[in-house]
């Protein structure tokens, strides 16, 4: 049985190959209960591929993956459901059309009734959605409103409310604030701090320094596959992590060669100036 020094989730040495596109290679991590864990990297550093390892749709090339101590070897995405493991990803699977309780227990539908007449339990769903949302400060007015009407905050809100009433032990989030305003990702760090609060294990993929250094507890760092190592608030300045994240050293190569660009098309200008006068003078002399 686990206790709590066990991790909620582990792998170890894990390495992923598409062909011969290494994705992920010797890459070690762990969530801890009541823990948020921000995985953290540029593009293609294969944040993506590790959570798909983790939420079952991928198996590792090699390596371990470990859920509450013991070893596992997931088939399908419902494998890690059914170990409390629940993912968001950045496009939710939510029917825009549909009502927010609808979506709220889409695939887990309550229903009233026996047999042929066994119907959609709206009430419940009704309730238990407002109850929820209303838990993490989102007042609902109208749950039968349909879901594509809601802020994309409020969107995001209503797939970990949803994952957090269902049961979820460990929630992972793909870069849940990246298209939010100040306000909405707000929400959704309010969200994850709840969450957290209540034991669950989160991993949090953003790019955004100010989000994770808002409600990390620790950070794992990837770069073009390996780890460049797992940091604890401690150990980890603000600044150090922005430095880290925004990629100062290429922003300061970046803006050498937009100078440069700005110097040819001062040239440019200078030849058009000349052009100009030539042709006058051609003009006048003509
Ligand atoms: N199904 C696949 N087949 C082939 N290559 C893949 C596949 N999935 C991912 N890759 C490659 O693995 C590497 C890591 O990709 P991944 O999507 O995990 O990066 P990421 O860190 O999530 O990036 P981003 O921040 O842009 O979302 C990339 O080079 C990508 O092209
Ligand atoms: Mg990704």
């Amino acid at each position: 049985m686990a206790d709590r020094q066990t991790p909620l989730i582990e792998v170890r040495h894990i390495s992923k190959y598409f062909g011969n596109v290494i994705a992920l290679n010797d890459v070690s991590m762990s969530v801890n209960v009541g823990e948020v864990m921000c995985l953290l990297g540029d593009n293609g550093a294969g944040k993506s591929t590790l959570i798909k390892v983790l939420s079952g749709v991928h198996k590792p090339s090699e390596g371990e993956y470990l859920v509450d101590g013991d070893v596992v070897d997931f088939d399908s995405p419902r494998d890690a459901l059914n170990r409390g493991i629940a993912t968001v990803y950045q496009d939710l699977a939510m029917i825009p059309l549909m009502s927010i309780s609808r979506n709220f227990f889409l695939g887990s539908e309550p229903t009233t009734g026996w047999g042929p007449f066994r119907r959609f339990n709206i009430k419940f769903a009704n309730q238990v959605t407002r109850e929820e949302m209303a838990r993490m400060g989102i007042d609902i007015r109208d749950t039968s409103q349909p879901v594509g009407t809601l802020s994309g905050g409020e969107r995001q809100s209503v797939a970990i409310a949803r994952a957090v009433y269902f049961g979820a032990n460990v929630l992972i989030l793909d870069e849940p604030t990246a298209a939010l305003g100040v306000k909405q990702a707000g929400t959704v760090l309010r969200y994850i701090a709840q969450a957290r609060a209540k034991g669950i294990g989160v991993i949090f993929i953003t790019h955004n320094p100010h989000h994770a250094y808002a409600v990390g507890d620790r950070f794992t760092i990837l770069k073009r596959g390996r780890t460049v190592g797992t940091f604890t608030k401690e150990e980890l300045s603000r600044e150090e992590m922005v430095r880290m994240m925004s990629g100062a050293d290429e922003l300061d190569a970046l803006s050498h060669e937009l100078e440069e660009f700005a110097r040819e098309e001062a040239d440019d200008q200078e030849m058009a100036k000349l052009d100009q006068q030539l042709a006058k003078t051609l003009e006048e002399e003509a």
